[in-house]
């Protein structure tokens, strides 16, 4: 039987050969697969309230699409499936190939950090001025200053409010403070843009900025998910428009679109 070879590497390294069990599970995105799976998805919030009830559909790679439905559809619920705010009680929900639904807790905020998500309340931070609201949120993920310096004036700029950088958010309009909400959402140029009801406070001229906004971010190809129940504002952005109405897709102007001869 032959003998095993002097072994000349380190202590460290030998010890760490001696871990013979495989090495941890990483859950590695496949830019193959399809970006955004809802299969079948229920999500029980209890016994008796359902989220979603069997919702399917398919988002790709650079689409822009809004979930439209009434109060209590299930569009909210749509977007905490990708977040991971809420998991699918049955049925399969993935992004880029990813199993959500069986993605364990500590895996969740390299998960978020992957997306831009605009919450609903605006969220910003009183007691800072605009600049400060988006290089708090840049810092939070390990920015540089030099960074901060660099990227911040940028992105105000990109969603026009660089003139107000210097503002406190209650000196700000309802359309500036979902602005800086945008910017501090897009820090770290995610694939991914999440928004939930983001004209919900607005009027329509201020609202149809915003979505403006959003086209434009999707037109240098972020993948943009808007919940909204502003109707008119959606018509007028001419995007993918899926209706949600009671935890499932009922619609989908993808679909119903005229077959190319
Ligand atoms: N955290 C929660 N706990 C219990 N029920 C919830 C929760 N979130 C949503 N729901 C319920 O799930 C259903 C869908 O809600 P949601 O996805 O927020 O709809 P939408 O965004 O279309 O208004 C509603 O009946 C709502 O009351
Ligand atoms: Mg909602």
């Amino acid at each position: 039987m032959p003998s095993h070879p002097p072994d000349h590497r380190g202590k460290r390294q030998r010890a760490a050969g001696r871990l013979c069990h495989p090495p941890p599970r990483r859950r590695v995105s496949n830019p193959a697969s399809p970006y955004i799976v809802f299969e079948n998805v229920e999500v029980r919030y209890s016994p008796l309230v359902r989220g979603l009830c069997g919702a399917t559909l398919r988002i790709e790679r650079g689409e822009f699409v809004f979930f439209v439905g009434r109060t209590g559809a299930g569009k909210s619920t749509l977007l905490k499936l990708l977040t991971r705010e809420a998991a699918p009680t049955s049925g399969k929900v993935t992004l880029a190939g990813i199993d959500l639904g069986r993605l364990r807790e500590r895996e969740i905020p390299a998960l978020r950090r992957q997306m831009g998500i605009i919450p609903q309340d605006f969220a910003l931070l009183p007691r800072k001025r605009v600049w400060e609201n988006v290089a708090y949120a840049m810092r939070a993920v390990g920015a540089t200053r030099k960074e901060v310096r660099r990227r911040v004036p940028a992105i105000l700029e990109q969603v026009n409010i660089g003139h107000r950088a210097d503002a406190f958010p209650h000196q700000l309009s309802g359309g500036e403070q979902q602005r800086v909400a945008i910017a501090r959402a897009l820090i770290n140029d995610p694939p991914l843009l999440l928004a939930d009801e983001p004209t919900g406070n607005l009027d329509p001229e201020h609202s149809l900025e915003i979505m403006q906004i959003l086209a434009r971010l999707n037109e240098r190809g972020t993948t943009v998910l808007v919940a909204s129940h502003d109707v008119l504002t959606v018509a007028k952005v001419n995007r993918r428009i899926v209706t949600v109405e009671g935890g499932q897709v009922t619609s989908d102007s993808k679909s119903e679109a005229p077959a190319r001869v």
